[in-house]
């Protein structure tokens, strides 16, 4: 018998519960701190997981309790959301998505395991999966962006980064994927709202980061809080039992989301707690979230025939498995007992990642960088000195304190500048502000940072809006400021793709500079002053108008395609079906252009390699670093297929004026589709490869390529 089918043997009914509810620790002005009913709840063996409570010191504290005064000595397993640093705070995920970088990515998570595995943290509630289209849903800040296979990508990096290559290591905690699944296609963007969408979109578009964070060994999963097709996620036999656990052979532990079980009663699929506490162990939640579900009903379940005592070992088998990867039975203080390591190791690493998420959208005449002889800026907007802010949302242990703002950022940055601020209106509240001040500073300046934007509030969970646009007063604020006549370089901080075409249509350059994180303002101003030459793309389709919502580069062809001149074709009769800005967007300092495409092969079969080469040439004087997308658009399919599926991308870096030739490869798989059971096949036919700098279909450089019926080649 190995320790987990001995400790099982050896555990009572409640025990085993015990180990299936996950407490929460609360919040107070200093610090995360267990009431009394959790502590007592501890002792008597009735809490398997903490959410929430981190710190080397409390941590060992609750860890004690657990391993000195139980029956049964399980450790504690204390888990938190660490979504992008702990400590050190470094961009949202959607802007650090924008890196096309997965030996950033995975770094960041690295950075921030070891620091939260300094305060006793042994799991993260990340990396958050979730493909969205839609920027209403407040939650797209959280995750990839729109596509799967960047969503994949970032999965993989992701769940190296925090789990390295053994759990057991000091400066590795186990990484959660979650929402599992399609939380981000929410009716209408609203929050927590029910999704409907189809099988086959499900598998193509929603799946496939989970599918890569299941293949690098993610140790958990948690379900979404919303219903799919009108089954909630966290009672989802056919989804979580059948296909996560057999079909992909996920062995991990499945943790509620907040309080989930006890919402399936308000998706109205249980009658009461205790069928609710079925539904979500018979789907293969083994731990539940803070709801006590499990704790005070499955005796019950238990007794009404409900559920079995092999279900429930099932899924106690989970979390103890996970609590021995950890190294917990071995060292159940192994996470909490390293007080003395630095607090803020990463502070390189954040301020590099942050220059390098920041987006330039629009850069008109170069009035980027700021030239080297200007001597009078004014900073204007409620987001220019709101350091607390740059962390943005899911900043669990983040410290406003250390933020610099961007007006900080910039009078570092420019010594010799006279610069003048003025906040002209607040974030988001109504009240008149004093724009006509605002407007006096910017009379007097040669140039304008209009620093504008959401707060950080305003994304993150349950933050859906339905106008995303400049909150309270900014839109009066900014028009006030481009009626001076003054050049406006517009800083966007946001969690999510903003709708402010008029803003792009009248200022001089506009900046998507996201939630940055501590060194928001020093990323800014080397960005600015051109001593950091931009390099993010965008990770997500930014729209004109709400109306053209959702919206995203892998659109299948529409019966009678968008034409402006054709009445009856797929377009809108009072805007342009052309995003503001593509996916995959973001202008550098230099001047790209990408000629010749070429191929190894124009037939393939299974198994091939292709190769697609393609001349990048730098035109301008100034060293660059460019990411080529490659998309392929499969002509003729059993399903229609999007008229662009990225397939890979890569980076080069260009000196001045300088040519490079760059190599794409793909496998003759990538090119699969899938079948009508959702099996991928490499379908024979045409295949067009398109390449860029972005998802503009119009600018792709195309080149046209044939899979050939299996067995073609050889007979
Ligand atoms: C969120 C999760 C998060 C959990 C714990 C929930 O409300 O949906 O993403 O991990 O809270 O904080």
């Amino acid at each position: 018998m190995n320790r987990i089918d001995k400790l099982l043997a050896s555990m009572t009914l409640d025990e085993k519960i015990g180990q299936l509810n996950m407490a929460t620790a609360g919040q107070a002005v200093t610090g995360p701190i267990v009431g009394a009913p959790t502590t007592e709840a501890i002792r008597d063996g009735k809490v398997g997981s903490l959410l929430n409570l981190f710190g080397s010191e409390a941590t060992a504290r609750y860890q004690k309790l657990a391993v000195e005064q139980t029956r049964l000595a399980i450790p504690l397993l204390f888990c938190a959301d660490v979504l992008h640093g702990h400590r050190t705070t470094f961009p949202i995920p959607l802007a650090e998505a924008g890196l096309f970088d997965p030996e950033t990515w995975e770094r960041t998570a690295r950075a921030a395991a070891a620091e939260a595995a300094a305060e006793g943290i042994a799991l993260t509630f990340a990396p958050m999966l979730d493909i969205a289209r839609d920027p209403r849903w407040g939650r797209i800040a959280e995750g990839p962006g729109e596509d799967p296979l960047l969503g994949a990508r970032f999965a993989t990096a992701k769940v190296r980064g925090f789990q390295g290559a053994n759990l057991a290591a000091p400066e590795s905690i186990a990484a959660t994927a979650k929402h599992f699944c399609a939380g981000g296609a929410a009716a209408a963007g609203r929050e927590y709202a029910a999704v409907d969408i189809s099988e086959r979109t499900l598998h193509e578009v929603y799946m496939p980061p989970f599918r890569a964070a299941v293949e690098a060994g993610c140790a958990a999963i948690m379900p979404a809080f919303n219903s799919v097709a009108g089954v909630p996620m966290t009672s989802h036999m056919r989804l979580l039992r059948d296909y996560l656990r057999r079909k992909l052979r996920f062995d991990g532990a499945i943790i509620s989301d907040y309080d989930a079980i006890a919402e399936l009663l308000i998706h109205g699929v249980a009658a009461d707690r205790a069928e609710a506490a079925t539904l979500a162990l018979k789907a293969g939640v083994d731990i539940d979230m803070v709801g006590g579900v499990y704790l005070a009903h499955l005796p019950e379940a238990l007794a009404r025939g409900l559920v079995d005592m092999d279900d429930i070992d099932a899924a106690v088998r989970r979390v103890l498995t996970l609590k021995q990867r950890l190294g917990l039975f071995d060292d159940p203080y192994r996470h909490a007992a390293s007080a003395a390591r630095q607090m803020h190791p990463a502070d390189e690493l954040s301020v590099d990642v942050a220059r390098r998420s920041i987006t330039l959208l629009a850069n008109h005449d170069n009035i980027l960088p700021l030239a080297g002889d200007l001597r009078r800026i004014a900073v204007i907007g409620p987001l220019a000195d709101a350091p607390a802010e740059m962390l943005g949302p899911w900043s669990l242990a983040g410290d406003p304190s250390r933020c610099v703002s961007i007006l900080r950022g910039l009078r570092a940055a420019l010594p010799q500048c006279e610069i003048a601020y003025a906040p002209g209106v607040s974030a988001k509240g109504e009240e008149a502000g004093d724009i006509a001040a605002a407007c006096t500073l910017c009379a007097q300046a040669e140039v304008v940072i209009l620093c504008v934007g959401e707060t950080a509030d305003m994304s993150g969970e349950a933050a859906s809006r339905a106008a995303p646009g400049l909150p309270g007063r900014q839109r009066e604020l900014a028009e006030a400021v481009l009626a001076t006549g003054v050049p406006v370089v517009a800083l966007i901080s946001s969690g999510r793709p903003l709708m402010v075409s008029w803003l792009a249509d009248k200022a001089r350059a506009m900046v998507a500079t996201w939630f940055l994180g501590d060194f928001a303002g020093h990323a800014v101003a080397d960005v600015l002053t051109g001593r950091f030459n931009p390099m993010g793309r965008l990770a997500v389709t930014w729209p004109r108008e709400v109306g053209q919502i959702p919206i995203y580069h892998a659109e299948k062809p529409a019966s009678r395609p968008a034409n402006p001149a054709e009445p009856f074709s797929s377009k809108y009769t009072d805007l342009p079906v052309e995003p503001l800005f593509p996916f995959g967007h973001g202008l550098s300092y230099a001047l790209v252009t990408l000629r010749n495409l070429r191929t190894n092969r124009h037939e393939f079969s299974r198994g091939d390699r292709l190769e697609f080469l393609i001349d990048a040439v730098n035109e301008s004087a100034i060293a660059t670093e460019e990411t080529i997308f490659l998309f392929a658009h499969d002509l003729v399919a059993s399903t229609a297929r999007p008229l662009l599926e990225l397939k890979t991308w890569a980076k080069v870096a260009l000196a001045a004026r300088q040519t490079k030739t760059v190599a794409l490869t793909l496998s003759a798989e990538s090119l699969r589709c899938l079948d009508d059971d959702f099996r991928p096949v490499l379908e024979p036919g045409e295949f067009d490869i398109l390449v860029g700098l972005n998802a503009d279909r119009r600018t792709l450089l195309t080149t046209r390529l044939r899979a050939l019926p299996h067995g073609a080649r050889e007979s």
